[in-house]
């Protein structure tokens, strides 16, 4: 792009065409006051602050003028103008407006700059009050000065639309659109409104009047997986504030009520600081050395026994450090293979199916890719609710004129923008991807030369599509033809199209088929690897579910995807090991609860997860739990999982450790200490040292940077990621083979990953799910994420967040509530062949008739007591997504 000169202050400088002046006096290293902007929102130019004269003439908005060639800007000359606008902005304020710490008030910092203090002797207008009704985003309505920064925000950046700006004048100010208290509004609290304040009007609790900030702890969030950068402000070993980190990050300078408000746990009072173990039928107290001991010697004569008889499941939610080293406690401890870790229960068929059909189990494109798409095609997702950032940038790549279809059965927020929402029946996935790719090929929108290059299979399914017209996938899934073909031809059509998708493609019995004919539309239409377009990307649930699965916590896979059954990879775990890696597959989850009912498990030790609310049919887990032996349990609070236990390590939270996350775009970041756990509590990886050691056992890698460098030099897909390079240069993508690679955002650029270096596209038949409604169950039950919890809850419940969400609830469509005689907040009893839960109707047409939809993120409300053993037949990974229940008021 041509560049245009000017002169600020007499110097030349050089700026993009369409750049501001606000721009160009930046780039001359000057800077200005700009309370009614932020870079990232679109721009209204009412606060009159950063006037500069321009050419000797006159006076322009610095932030809203056009830079062109030739311009002089006297930034100096026009100093008093700027003045006068800031006072009279003060003016209007009271007082205690400027007692603000600066480094919490933008108006602050640039009355500081421009000498203007709080006038004497002004007649204020009417205290307008405040709205301190919400949990985390309180109104200060005085401080108020309508620059809008707030709404825009709202809008632009997060896409919700909760605020406006209300009265005339003087008397202006921000208010919930939807009138009433702040807490009673659409507000999301993404806290994008109070960031970009410049006042204080809108502030979170407490922070206005704190004492200076100590410390900043650059860091990534321990909630969902799109890992974002946070920064964490301490005082002391308290976290005063967590701040969305900015420019470089996946986040881009914004979060979600979770990441950015919800840290209140780490000080709660039920926190477990001492171990427990199990003694005559209750948990009681123990040392950590009675409790270390007692692990140690009982897991001991398992290990030399029956090393099989000992299974472990490792945490999404710890570090790689963590996960790497569990696995390794396993394997050279134990000498089992009987490691995995909760991918099993949302994106292990996104593994499988990726790894078939493009040689590796991650996504394909980086995230940031999505700013050259011109479509989405977003599936089995509420990235809204369950990965609020990805939702975000996703409605603003739409509002920037990208097209959207979204398959998924409810009318999710992001639906709601749809170009086109096909609303499947839950079951009927490998019908309607097949269904799509009919139209690609019928259409001609089928990109020849890169099927020919680039994969192998396209005769088999092309001969399998010509069953799939949209007349028969209208009948097999409900969505109708018409709406098929119009997807079809959207996501055909575009010059660079994206997948992304969520649990709603893999939680089923045909998951994997589900990705595989997925991932076919990205090649039929050369939309990957070589080709142009973003590429199939799952949205990984856990923050680090990938980075557990990248480490080897898995039955199947040592560190880097290196398959247990290739005696080159065991041999060379073994080298550095100085262990040998046993030679056959472990078990999975699944199967780790029926070798524990079958009696054959003697010890299953839990790392982090509350299967007990999160795994499918809980009654079944439970006697797993009772059946088996021996029970540990590391975690933060007594789940439900660890009052079932016989052994539990109080363990820290992320906020308090140290090593990295692998987010869902295979982006290795940096985990940082932000503060000091709870006296009592330590690491999971320092939990496994300790048992190891009592075993007689050294894991080496005394530090997670040891541990990480171990792994580096295990897994060639690592080889060049260390601690020091991620300090140094940031965050990097896997694979990254060498300290010279500078990782890889996007795969594929030159030949897919399999051994033929060609894309396998996959020919699969659509099969009717597990679960099927009949006249006893009618209701299909769809389970997945609220936005305000963290699965199990066991973080979120026990934050602000409990006053925004405080129970679970069920989703009806309203017809069928009025045919059930149901009102919102009635309590519903759900029955299913399984078991039962009784939860509160939440009246919404997000639910098609005949479905309903749970959250599992409150333990006592046994949702999973409904939903089957029902898995994936290629992965093991629960059918979710589907289950037959009957629905009655309680
Ligand atoms: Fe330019 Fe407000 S920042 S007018």
């Amino acid at each position: 792009m041509a560049g245009v000169k000017l002169f600020i202050d007499g110097r030349a400088v050089e700026v993009p065409s369409g750049a501001t002046l606000l721009e160009a006096v930046r780039a001359a290293g000057l800077a200005l006051p700009a309370l009614c902007h932020d870079d990232r929102l679109s721009t209204v130019a009412s606060c009159r602050t950063c006037l500069v004269d321009v050419n000797g003439r006159g006076l322009a908005a610095a932030c809203s003028t056009p830079a062109e060639d030739g311009l002089r800007i006297d930034v100096e000359a026009s100093r008093e103008v700027r003045r006068a606008a800031l006072q009279a902005i003060v003016a209007g304020l009271p007082p205690r407006a400027l007692d603000i710490p600066a480094d919490r008030s933008e108006l602050v910092r640039q009355c500081a700059e421009y000498g203007v203090a709080a006038p004497s002797g002004v007649v204020l207008p009417p205290e307008r009050g405040v709205d301190h009704s919400h949990p985390y985003v309180k109104l200060d309505r005085d401080l108020c000065i309508a620059c809008g920064r707030c709404v825009r925000a709202c809008a632009e950046i997060q896409g919700t639309f909760a605020l406006t700006l209300v009265g005339r004048g003087a008397g202006t100010v921000v208010a919930p659109g939807t009138g009433g208290p702040w807490a009673e509004s659409d507000c999301v609290s993404c806290g994008a409104c109070v960031d970009t304040c410049p006042t204080g009007a809108l502030s979170e609790p407490g922070l206005l009047n704190l004492l200076p900030l100590e410390r900043q702890t650059l860091t990534t969030c321990g909630y969902c997986g799109v890992g974002c950068s946070l920064e964490v402000s301490t005082r002391g070993n308290t976290i005063m504030t967590v701040k969305p980190a900015g420019d470089g990050s996946v986040n881009r300078g914004h979060a979600c009520v979770k990441g950015r408000f919800a840290h209140g746990f780490l000080g709660s009072a039920d926190r477990l600081t001492t171990p427990l173990i199990r003694r005559n039928g209750t948990l009681t107290p123990a040392t950590w050395t009675e409790a270390v001991g007692f692990v140690a010697a009982r897991l001991g004569s398992i290990r030399d026994g029956q090393p099989d008889g000992f299974a472990l499941i490792s945490s999404a939610r710890a570090t790689n450090e963590e996960n790497y080293l569990a696995q390794k406690f396993a394997r050279t401890v134990m000498g089992t293979n009987n490691v995995d870790n909760c991918s099993r229960l949302c994106h292990a068929p996104s593994a499988a199916g990726l790894a078939a059909t493009f040689g590796l189990g991650g996504g394909t494109n980086p995230f940031d890719d999505l700013e050259r798409c011109d479509a989405v095609l977003l599936v089995g997702a509420n990235p809204t609710a369950a990965h609020p950032v990805v939702g975000s940038r996703i409605f603003q790549r739409v509002m920037d004129g990208a097209r959207l279809v979204v398959v998924d059965p409810r009318r999710t927020s992001l639906a709601r923008y749809a170009d086109v929402h096909l609303r499947p029946r839950p079951g009927t996935n490998v019908a309607v991807f097949n269904g799509l790719a009919h139209v690609l090929v019928r259409e001609g929108l089928v990109d020849t030369a890169f099927l020919d290059l680039h994969t192998t299979g396209y005769e088999e399914l092309f001969g399998l599509l010509e069953d799939y017209p949209p007349e028969r996938v209208a009948a097999i899934s409900g969505v109708p033809a018409d709406d098929l073909v119009q997807a079809a031809l959207l996501y055909g059509q575009a010059l660079a199209p994206a997948i992304f998708y969520g649990l709603g493609v893999t939680e089923h019995l045909h998951g994997t088929d589900g990705v595989r004919t997925l991932s076919n539309l990205a090649l039929l239409r050369g939309a990957v690897g070589p080709g142009a377009g973003g590429g199939v990307n799952p949205l990984r649930g856990q923050n680090n579910v990938q980075g557990a699965s990248d480490m080897g916590a898995l039955p199947d896979l040592l560190p880097g995807y290196q398959k247990v059954l290739d005696p080159a990879a065991r041999a060379r775990c073994a080298g550095t090991w100085r262990v040998d890696v046993p030679p056959l597959p472990g078990l999975r989850i699944p199967q780790m609860f029926d070798a524990a009912r079958a009696g054959s498990l003697q010890a299953l030790w839990v790392i982090g997860e509350d299967v007990l609310t999160t795994d499918p049919d809980s009654t079944a887990v439970r006697a797993a739990l009772e059946a088996c032996p021996l029970v540990i349990c590391n975690d933060l609070f007594l789940s439900a999982t660890a009052a079932a236990a016989d052994v539990v390590f109080p363990v820290a939270a992320w906020l308090e450790k140290d090593g990295t996350f692998v987010n869902f775009d295979r982006r290795f970041q940096r985990v940082r200490q932000a503060v000091e756990p709870p006296a009592g509590v330590r690491t999971d990886f320092a939990v496994l040292h300790a048992v190891a050691g009592r075993m007689g056992a050294d894991l080496g890698c005394a530090t997670p940077a040891e541990a990480m460098a171990e792994c580096a030099a295990v897994a060639p897909l690592f080889g060049g990621i260390s601690h020091p390079r991620l300090d140094r240069e940031g965050p990097l993508h896997w694979p990254c083979g060498s300290a010279d690679s500078a990782g890889t955002p996007r795969l594929y650029q030159e030949r897919f990953a399999t051994p033929d270096g060609l894309a396998h596209l996959a020919a699969r038949n659509y099969l009717p799910p597990g679960e099927q409604c009949d006249a006893e169950f009618p209701f299909l039950l769809i389970t997945g994420r609220r936005g305000e919890h963290y699965n199990s809850g066991s973080m979120t419940r026990r934050t602000g967040n409990l006053r925004l969400s405080a129970d679970e609830t069920v989703d009806i469509e309203p017809g069928d509530a009025a045919a059930l005689g149901l009102n919102d907040g009635d309590p519903v009893r759900l029955g299913s062949r399984h078991g039962t839960a009784v939860l509160q109707a939440r009246i919404t047409d997000e639910v098609e008739p005949g479905q309903v939809f749970a959250g599992f993120h409150f333990p006592g409300a046994s949702v999973n007591s409904l939903t089957s053993r029902v898995e994936d037949e290629v992965t093991g990974c629960p059918e979710y997504k589907l289950t037959a229940v009957r629905l009655s008021r309680s």
